[in-house]
């Protein structure tokens, strides 16, 4: 071949593949946009944008396990965490039930996720929400209820047992709404006189006598510890998506447990599908689920909710961890569990910023510990799951934090994950 002849063909070579790599550009846009329209379909309203978040394949997890390691991106929901879901179940189911009336108080007890995601979602729902949280809570948490217009008391951390729990108070404020949503239909009834000019009383007989107002229309406790609307959330929406996402081609799943709704939902949905999908329990500090997984017992005597003379300082992580068996966990369908430590889960937070851009909260973090003990497990080659539930700006004055950090000798060090015993 002459040399001109060489440099022509050459020439042809190089606009073929090129016309190829276009097309192929071409078929895969448009086959992927395709393929992902009801997603991308107009939404009717807020609630219809909640759920359907993204898989991220985590890649720096992922090359340093050898395995693919998959996080649903729930801090993309529009009130910043995988409590959405759980919020539109609960106010859904109650109103359906005639639990809640449409105008009524939404209440609850909640560090932070559910309370915000409640009260995100409660106006669509023409609902209010009245939260109670514990005084530790990241002060950003009751700041952003505020803003968007739940009515927040926050509380000195007691035991559960302890009827001053905010779990507790929040039950008892929902009582308290229906009582005065009650008095003044009697009041209407008897020529509407107004309750306490009819019968004296003030509700309830607490010196502080209500945080409603009188035209309030009765209120719900949402209890999503024990409500199994909160796993029915995951159970109907989470576990499908992940099962749609990923073409039912997992291995495994593993997530922390709050109130249990996650991990319960989606490994029984998982499991149903698919038995041999292994599904595991990450457990922060403190937290008795660990032993209740491996060995059965949730805890010893001494460590139960309600026996320990105060509240112990466990973990810096929020939203997981529990020292009592909730309905909601009762329904998980687990292989196993693993331990993770603080220190873990902040050195996780930010390798992942620096390596993959993902800036987010402690339970994600520690979720991801998660899937690398299942991948450092199962071995190379194995799908797994996990979930990243809200972001690291609700985290900014804790576990985002260098000061706080350093306070609790926690200050990340890793250049890579060698704190999990990997190079990456
Ligand atoms: C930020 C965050 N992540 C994870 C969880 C745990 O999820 P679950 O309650 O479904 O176990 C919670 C629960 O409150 C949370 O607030």
């Amino acid at each position: 071949m002459t040399t001109s002849a060489a440099v022509t063909t050459a020439a042809a070579a190089s606009s073929i593949a090129l016309l190829a790599y276009f097309l192929s550009k071409f078929y895969n846009s448009n086959h992927s946009s395709a393929s992902s329209s009801s997603e991308n379909e107009l939404k009717n309203g807020l609630i219809e944008a909640i759920g359907n978040t993204p898989l991220i394949r985590i890649n720096s997890l992922s090359q340093a396990t050898g395995c693919q390691i998959l996080g649903k991106a729930e801090f993309l929901n529009p009130g910043g965490s995988v409590k959405d879901r759980v919020a539109v179940k609960i106010i859904q189911e109650a109103l359906e039930l005639g639990l809640l009336a449409k105008g009524g108080i939404v209440t609850e007890g909640s560090a932070g996720s559910t309370a915000i995601s409640l009260a995100t979602v409660a106006p669509a729902y023409g609902c209010q929400c009245h939260v109670v949280i514990p005084d530790d809570a990241a002060i950003e948490k009751s700041q952003i209820l505020e803003a968007l217009g739940a009515t927040v008391e926050r509380v000195r951390p007691v035991s559960i047992t302890h009827k001053d729990h905010y779990v507790n108070i929040a039950k008892r404020r929902a009582v308290e709404a229906n009582e005065v949503a009650l008095k003044q239909d009697i009041a209407k009834q008897t020529n509407g006189k107004d309750v306490e000019q009819s019968n004296g009383d003030i509700i309830d007989g607490e010196k502080q006598d209500t945080f409603f107002s009188r035209d309030c229309k009765g209120g719900f406790f949402a209890d999503q510890f024990e409500n199994l609307a909160n796993f029915r959330a995951h159970y109907e929406g989470t576990g499908p998506e992940i099962w749609k996402q990923t073409g039912g081609n997992l291995h495994s799943f593993v997530a922390a447990a709050g109130t249990g709704g996650t991990v319960a939902g989606v490994s029984r949905f998982l499991k149903e599908k698919d038995p041999n999908i292994k599904c595991f329990l990450i457990d922060p500090p403190g937290s008795g689920l660990f032993n209740k997984v491996t060995r059965g017992v949730m805890y010893t005597k001494e460590e139960a909710e309600g026996r320990r003379l105060k509240n112990p300082f466990d973990t810096i992580t929020e939203g997981i961890g529990i020292n009592r068996l909730t309905e909601n966990f009762k329904m998980a369908e687990l292989d196993g569990a693993f331990r993770g430590t603080d220190l873990e889960a902040v050195e996780m937070s930010r390798f992942l910023l620096k390596n993959d851009g993902l800036f987010v909260g402690s339970s994600s973090a520690m979720n991801c510990v998660g899937a690398v003990r299942v991948a450092q497990s199962l071995g190379p080659g194995h799908i797994i799951v996990t979930i990243l539930c809200d972001s690291g700006m609700r985290h900014l004055s804790k576990f985002h934090s260098a000061q706080y950090l350093s306070q609790h000798g926690l200050i990340p060090r890793a250049n890579g994950l060698e704190f999990l015993g990997l190079r990456g």
